[in-house]
């Protein structure tokens, strides 16, 4: 679930506290919320005792020193966190967040042991671009990757189009492309490739969950707006044990 820039500390708690309960027995899946910077620290002791993990939504591609607003990984360490967003979609079309950041962002996580989420964002939807622009956000992350297990970071597809706009790419259309990353994956040479977990996202709720869910190149959801209620997000979660969990 990420939070993006919303939530205070009072509904945050009221969110957790609905949230754990509900996802209780979800033990084959992996539950992670994305709360804002300010909040890890709340959302760190509220989960202390839950199979709910968490995650930030940015990291500094720099260590320690004069770089003002920014976070760094030792910081996100200190604080339990346990996944970081990398390359959302937002800080790479609001925040001029390049590849070559992402990369860094990427390797600076991955050295610290947080689990990046990496987004691939598809920019365009005109015949013939999609993959042009996957293949060029995905190269750019690879040499950094590549070097660790699949289980030491996670890919995220999200259209932009589809982002918080209440259109779901169809089931089929994100299969395609998830199998498209997973085979430029494999052919460069990453043999873990059939274990990397692809997530989908963009406009994912209870409803569109299932069907997503049951591609066999979709391996579970970033999820914004319905992340930030409880009864969609759990419903969510319901639909990838249902369909991940086995
Ligand atoms: P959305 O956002 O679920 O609100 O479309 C997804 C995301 O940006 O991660």
């Amino acid at each position: 679930g990420n939070w993006k820039m919303n939530g205070r500390q009072a509904n945050n708690e009221a969110l957790l506290s609905a949230l754990k309960p509900a996802v209780a027995g979800f033990d084959t899946i992996d539950v992670a919320v994305c709360p804002p910077f300010p909040y890890l620290s709340q959302t760190a002791s509220q989960l202390a005792d839950s199979n709910i993990t968490f995650g930030a939504q940015n990291l500094s591609a720099q260590q320690d020193g004069a770089y003002t607003g920014e976070v760094s990984s030792g910081m996100l360490v200190d604080l339990k966190v346990r996944w970081v967003l990398v390359g959302h979609s937002e800080r790479r079309s609001l925040y001029g967040e390049t590849d070559e950041i992402v990369a860094a962002k990427t390797q600076v996580a991955l050295d610290a042991g947080l689990i990046p989420c990496i987004g691939e964002t598809l920019e365009e939807r005109k015949t013939g671009d999609t993959e042009v622009v996957l293949a060029r956000q995905l190269d750019a992350v690879l040499p950094v990757i590549e070097r660790h297990p699949a289980s030491a970071f996670v890919l995220a597809y999200e259209p932009v189009w589809a982002i918080g706009t209440g259109l779901t790419a169809t089931p089929e259309q994100a299969q395609a492309v998830h199998a498209f990353l997973r085979d430029r994956l494999a052919s460069s040479g990453y043999a873990a490739a059939p274990s990397v977990r692809i997530l989908y996202g963009g406009s994912v709720k209870a409803a569109n969950a299932p069907e997503l869910f049951s591609q066999p190149d979709v391996d579970g959801g970033l999820v914004g707006g319905a992340s930030l209620v409880a009864n969609e997000f759990v419903g969510i979660a319901k639909a990838a044990v249902d369909s991940l969990g086995a």
